[in-house]
């Protein structure tokens, strides 16, 4: 859909006033918070607790860097509380909600869904009693697009993850959600999307957006980035010789997108004239040589640090991988770069730029 004449003019920049985030200490958060910062904006950092060293110092330096001095406001917000962000959000022109507090923890599949369902609402309410919004972006998830496919589909923004799709190994439904957990989070994330559309539309006075990351990885800002569920950890542990093993024999198609790349989408959607309410960005492998096989990411870090000896993949028999692997998912940012101008790193950079991080944290030893 077109933006509107009054979508246009709820497109941010910074004199329109600050800009908060949630999650900030997060790995997403946290880089988007470093590029509200370069871009001159003043930032609200929402953190859950600012008396954590391990996960705010990082921002702490950055608040304190010469360039950015003056701009950066550490808050405290808890998810699960209502009216939490009301302070935090007070004359925010825009409100990027990147925190999530379910997802990978002990949670029930229901417990996932209602959770972000509850998180996503405290965060809008706030949001909108914060009295200036123009614009409300959602870190939802690429789970909310893709859906069992035949091998090799391309998906795009115009898909949904409870699509029918003509029986293919049969539509993911409500009635599922208590009993999968990924299908949990892919409808949470799906849904809370649609919730905040319509209050939009509803409400008439801003626009919400979300932004759709597929396998993010990139440099860790800090060492409470190198959690335990998330791809970098994974990247971590076949640099130490580990096999990957979150899938099959280790096998999966790596559709990768730098964290940086991820950050700066969430404030270009803020900022789009082009972007609407509803608008909704994949944030993937910019073309094929970002889609890797566990093997080719594998090879890939041999090329790049030919000291270590021994890198963990998937199956191999002799050269070639023990099987093949399941050609999905298959999307590319396009959307994302047509519309938001998105510039990407090149794979190599990325995956270069993470592992260096974690020699530089000194997790991995060289
Ligand atoms: N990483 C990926 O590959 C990926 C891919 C697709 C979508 N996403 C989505 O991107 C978002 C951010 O992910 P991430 O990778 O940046 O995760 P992350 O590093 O774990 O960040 C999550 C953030 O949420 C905050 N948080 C957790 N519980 C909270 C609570 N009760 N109140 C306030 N804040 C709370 C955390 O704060 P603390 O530091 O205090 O715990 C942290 O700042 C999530 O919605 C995730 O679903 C991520």
């Amino acid at each position: 859909m077109p933006a509107t004449k009054e979508s246009i003019s709820r497109a941010v920049s910074p004199k329109d006033g600050p800009v908060a985030v949630t999650g900030a200490s997060g790995y997403i958060g946290s880089w988007i918070v470093e590029d509200l910062l370069d871009q001159g904006y003043e930032t609200r950092a929402c953190v859950r607790d600012r008396s954590r060293p391990e996960k705010v110092d990082h921002l702490v330096e950055l608040g304190e860097d010469p360039a950015y001095r003056g701009q950066l406001e550490l808050c405290e917000g808890d998810l699960n509380e209502q009216g939490s962000y009301d302070d935090a959000f007070r004359d925010c022109s825009a409100v990027i909600h990147a925190g999530a507090a379910v997802g990978y923890n002990r949670e029930t599949p229901q417990e996932v869904y209602d959770g972000c369902f509850t998180e996503v609402t405290h965060v809008l309410e706030s949001a909108i009693n914060g009295g200036s919004l123009r614009r409300f972006v959602f870190t939802s998830s690429f789970a909310a697009v893709g859906h069992p496919r035949p091998q090799g589909y391309v998906f795009t923004e115009k898909d949904w993850c409870g699509d029918n799709v003509e029986g293919y190994r049969g539509r993911w439904t409500e009635e599922q959600i208590p009993r999968n957990r990924d299908i949990a989070y892919a409808m949470a994330k799906a849904n809370t999307e649609r919730m905040i559309y319509k209050r939009a539309e509803e409400a008439g006075t801003f626009d919400a957006m979300a932004i759709l990351p597929l396998h993010v990885i990139g440099p860790l800002m800090c060492a409470n980035h190198d959690q335990g569920w998330s791809w970098q950890n994974c990247m971590r542990y076949m640099m130490q010789g580990k096999p990957y093993k979150k899938s099959a024999g280790g096998r999966m198609l790596w559709n990768c997108v730098d964290v940086r790349d991820t950050a700066r989408a969430h404030r270009l959607a803020a900022e789009s004239t082009i972007g609407t309410n509803g608008s909704r960005y994949i944030l993937s492998a910019a073309d094929r040589s970002g889609e890797l096989y566990t093997w080719e990411l594998q090879q890939l870090l041999y090329d790049l640090y030919p000291n270590v000896d021994l890198i963990g993949g998937e199956e191999m028999e002799g050269e070639e991988p023990a099987q093949p692997t399941y050609e999905s998912p298959r999307s590319y940012c396009l959307l994302a770069k047509q519309e938001l101008g998105l510039d990407s790193y090149p794979i190599e950079e990325t995956v270069r730029d993470t592992i260096d991080s974690y020699y530089a944290l000194g997790i991995l030893d060289s």
